[in-house]
């Protein structure tokens, strides 16, 4: 069974992780684009975002949880797994209570009737950006502590 569920773990956070740095490299990418293409690029975005961030983060956090009841049962906690599941606890709520639907509502933009970028588009991109980078940065800050941490 632990075995099993470190599987999903580690699962869970290639796909949280890599979705996240793909949302990066897909957006950067897209600055260069004209306003139609540049708003089918968050069409992807937006999908990268649900299907694979959304449960890549719901799976860190479950098989987590419960990887850490003998440690919480034992009243034992080291200081790099409290760092882990803190770190990890609180990017993986940021990812998806804040990143994933921003990026579901930047999905859903459609040029406006000049062509131009959509007004809510700025202010939904900068969220995105902040939510993402913290809860990435928070993702990466557990990984340092089961690594580094740990030894
Ligand atoms: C992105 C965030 C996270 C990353 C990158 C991460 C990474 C890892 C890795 C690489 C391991 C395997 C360690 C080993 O066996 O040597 C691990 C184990 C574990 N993780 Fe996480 N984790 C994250 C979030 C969380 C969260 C949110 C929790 C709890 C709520 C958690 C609880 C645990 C527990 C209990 C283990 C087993 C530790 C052991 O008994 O050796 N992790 N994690």
């Amino acid at each position: 069974m632990r075995g099993f569920l470190l599987l999903v773990h580690v699962l869970g956070f290639t796909l949280w992780l890599g979705g996240g740095i793909a949302t990066m490299v897909a957006g950067v990418t897209a600055k260069r684009m004209g306003t139609a293409e540049r708003l089918t690029a968050y069409k992807i975005i937006g999908a990268v975002q649900r299907i694979l961030v959304a449960p890549g983060a719901i799976a860190v956090v479950l098989s987590g949880f419960i990887l850490a009841r003998p440690y919480m049962e034992s009243g034992q906690v080291p200081g790099w797994l409290g760092a882990m599941m803190g770190a990890g606890f609180l990017g993986a709520i940021g990812a998806v209570a804040i990143s994933v639907p921003t990026a579901a509502k930047l999905a859903r933009l459609e040029p406006g009737p000049g062509g131009q970028l959509p007004e809510a588009f700025p202010r939904l991109r900068k969220r995105q950006i902040l939510a993402a980078s913290i809860a990435g940065a928070l993702g990466l800050i557990a990984m340092f502590a089961v690594t580094i941490g740990r030894s």
